[in-house]
Formats: structure tokens, C-alpha cells, sequence
């Protein structure tokens, strides 16, 4: 099959859908890989060394489209996308259909064969292709919440760590699902006073396994929760609530309660955010204060460490990736229901059901 990863064009995304390792196992597999010039510069990864690795470099996206049988991306198609999908085409990327409807409908009428990085899910319910990101964003979280404590950012001028007969800050962290043990996991290892709060005794049981004592485990319900921001210098908001928008855990009026120059980190922000006061911000303009409080909004924050993120992102699409060049998305799908569920649309209909579910229209799978 011939494989091909065009350069990224949506604004501020810098990174790529494969890499130089990447390149080289397609190759062992038997598949052409096409790059376009230029794709992995953000990423740090320059056409030499995706050349190196045996893939062929092509000058313009639109014959990158048009020579290649599956295309990997990482954002979804954009509007001057659209004119390279055509029918039989395979494309791979994170596509949020139920939200882009243009999209989905661009792709039913164009017949393409389109997978979701976001619907790959395991048996246990898990989203081993959305995991990576939560990954990364939750150990950034700490950094930006370190920096939004900076008295020149408003905040109350306490060093994550605190110093040699200082008490650090208290940080709370709302979730403990990826990004929030990786937060607890990051701010632990600085040495900052971390609780970390979540619904399901599971997933404290988890963190506590794994940090011990370093780390406060807490039940979640609203009376912990105000005891807690009371207190907390810098708070993580990392629940998640799948297919459903994020829970209001910080009220008006708790934000009031909250220290001057404390600091949320919302990055549930991407499914509307924690705090009434939560609104999104960009990496251009970061932060905003409200009642005190210093607020970090970002709903890209991985968009800021595109190498990081790059090399996270493609460890875990590859395998995936081989299976479906190797044996073409109906046999790879009958072969592991990961890929089956990834399924968005197939040759003119559409086959996720909630994406059928957001396009008014039935879902069709191509495995019945
Ligand atoms: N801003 C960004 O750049 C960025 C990047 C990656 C992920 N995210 C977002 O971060 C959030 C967390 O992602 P994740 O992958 O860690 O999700 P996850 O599903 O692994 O974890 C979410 C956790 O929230 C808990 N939860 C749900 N309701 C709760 C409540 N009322 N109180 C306490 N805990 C509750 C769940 O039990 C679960 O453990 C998501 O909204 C995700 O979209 C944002």
C-alpha cells in the first residue's frame, strides 16, 4: 500500500503523523511511504531524515493525495482539504465528526474510508490513540500551573517546590484518570504537597499504587472539593466525563473562596471546563485573572510541544497503522474490534453510531 503523510495546515498545529521509525517499519512491512516536503520541521524532524528512512519526499500536498492510498494526518481535513478526497481513499487521523459535521458529510458524498485516532477503543472502554495527549497535557499542566504562580503572572509567587525550610504550595488536582496521575506524577516528583480527588476509588486506588504517600487521595463530592480549593495554591482540572460535557465542580462563589493568586489549570477547557469562570484561551495569550485567581485555558496545550508530542501521538497509532496497510480496513477490523470501533465512515455511508447520531441518519457497518 502506498502510505502518505501530508503537511499539517490548520493553524498552530505543528505536528506530524509519522516519524523516521515510523517510515522504517512500513518499509520492513512491505509499504511505500510518501512525506510531504516539509511536514515534520515543526516536529524537528527534517525531509533528510524521513529521506534516510526510506521515505520518498513529494514537493506539493496535491500529489501527495493523489498517489497515496492511505493517508495519515493528525488534525481532520481541513476546508482547502477537501478537494483531494475522492473514493476508495483510506485516511487516518483524529477526526471529532460528531462535532464537524461539514466534514462527515464531505466524506460520506466523497466515499472515502475514514478512521478516528478518538473512536480506537479497547475492550475495557479505554482510548488508547486519545491517551497519549492526556499524557503529555497532564505533566504540561504542572509546568503551566508552575509559571501561573509567578507574582508577574498575578499569582501568589510560590515555587512548586518550595525551598529549604519553605513549605511548598498545595496543589489540587479534579481527576484521576491519565492526564491527572500524570500531573500527580509530575508535581510529586518536584516535591509539591499534591490531593488529588476523583469519583471512582479505582482510579485513587491507581495513584495511590503507584506514588504512595507522596501523593492524598480524596473522595469526590462537593463538600471535599470546597474544603480543599479553600486551601489549594494551584488547582489541575482534569475530569472527564466521556461524550458528555465536563462537570461544573468549581462554582462562582468557590472561586471566591479560593486564596489570592491561586491558579487553575483547566484542561477539561476542550469539553467546556470545570469552573463557571473557565472560558478557552489560546497559547498566544495563555492566561486571565478572575476573583484572584490566575486561569490557564489552553485546549491545545500538547500544540505547544510538537516534538513531544509528535513522538507520543505516533508510538501509539503505529501498530494500528501497520495492521490497517497490511490487510486493508475490513480484514484489520474483523481481526481486532479496536479497529472495528475506529471506523467512521465507509464507502458512502456513515458507520460510528454517534456520528449517525450527530448527522440524523443510520449507521451502517460494513462487518454485519
Ligand atoms: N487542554 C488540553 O490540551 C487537553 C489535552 C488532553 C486532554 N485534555 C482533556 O483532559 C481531560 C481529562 O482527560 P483524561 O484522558 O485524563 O480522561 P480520563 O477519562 O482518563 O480521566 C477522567 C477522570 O475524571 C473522573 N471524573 C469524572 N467525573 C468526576 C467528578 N465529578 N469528580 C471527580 N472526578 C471525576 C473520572 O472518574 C476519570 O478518572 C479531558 O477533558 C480531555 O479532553 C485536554
Amino acid at each position: 500500500m502506498i502510505v502518505g503523510i501530508p503537511k499539517e495546515v490548520k493553524a498552530d498545529e505543528n505536528r506530524v503523523a509519522i516519524t523516521p521509525a515510523g517510515v522504517i517499519a512500513l518499509r520492513d512491512h512491505g509499504q511505500d511511504v510518501l512525506v510531504q516536503a516539509g511536514a515534520g520541521l515543526s516536529s524537528g524532524i527534517d525531509d533528510s531524515k524521513y529521506r534516510a528512512s526510506g521515505a520518498q519526499v513529494v514537493k506539493s500536498a496535491a500529489e501527495l493525495w493523489a498517489r497515496s492510498e492511505l493517508v495519515l494526518k493528525v488534525k481532520e481535513p481541513r476546508p482547502s482539504e477537501y478537494r483531494f478526497l475522492r473514493p476508495g481513499l483510506l485516511l487516518f487521523t483524529y477526526l471529532h465528526l460528531a462535532a464537524e459535521k461539514t466534514l462527515a458529510r464531505e466524506l460520506v458524498r466523497r466515499r472515502v474510508t475514514a478512521l478516528g485516532y478518538e473512536t480506537i477503543q479497547l475492550d475495557d472502554h479505554s482510548l488508547p490513540l486519545l491517551a497519549p495527549m492526556s499524557e503529555v497535557a497532564g505533566r504540561m499542566a504542572v509546568l503551566a500551573g508552575a509559571w501561573c504562580l509567578h507574582a508577574s503572572m498575578g499569582g501568589c509567587g510560590m515555587l512548586l517546590s518550595g525551598a529549604t525550610g519553605v513549605k511548598p504550595p498545595r496543589m489540587l488536582v479534579l481527576g484521576a484518570g491519565i492526564a491527572g496521575a500524570n500531573a500527580c506524577q509530575a508535581a510529586a516528583s518536584m516535591g509539591a504537597d499534591v490531593t488529588i480527588v476523583d469519583r471512582d476509588v479505582t482510579r485513587l486506588r491507581y495513584v495511590h499504587d503507584i506514588l504512595g504517600s507522596r501523593v492524598a487521595t480524596l473522595m469526590s463530592n462537593r463538600a471535599s472539593i470546597e474544603e480543599e480549593l479553600r486551601q489549594a495554591h494551584l488547582v489541575i482540572g482534569a475530569v472527564l466525563i466521556p461524550g458528555a460535557r465536563a462537570p461544573r465542580l468549581i462554582s462562582e462563589s468557590m472561586l471566591t473562596s479560593m486564596q489570592h493568586g491561586a491558579a487553575l489549570v483547566d484542561l477539561s477547557i476542550d469539553q467546556g471546563g470545570i469552573a463557571e469562570s473557565s472560558r478557552p484561551t489560546t497559547h498566544k495569550r495563555p492566561t486571565y485573572v478572575r476573583h484572584g485567581v490566575v486561569h490557564y485555558c489552553v485546549a491545545n496545550m500538547p500544540a505547544a510541544m510538537p516534538h513531544t508530542a509528535t513522538y507520543a501521538l505516533t508510538n501509539a497509532t503505529l501498530p494500528y497503522v501497520l495492521a490497517i496497510a497490511e490487510h486493508g480496513v475490513l480484514e484489520a477490523g474483523q481481526r481486532d474490534p479496536a479497529i472495528r470501533r475506529g471506523l467512521n465512515t465507509y464507502e458512502g455511508h456513515v458507520v460510528h453510531p454517534a456520528v449517525a447520531e450527530a448527522l440524523r441518519t443510520e449507521a451502517h457497518s460494513p462487518w454485519d
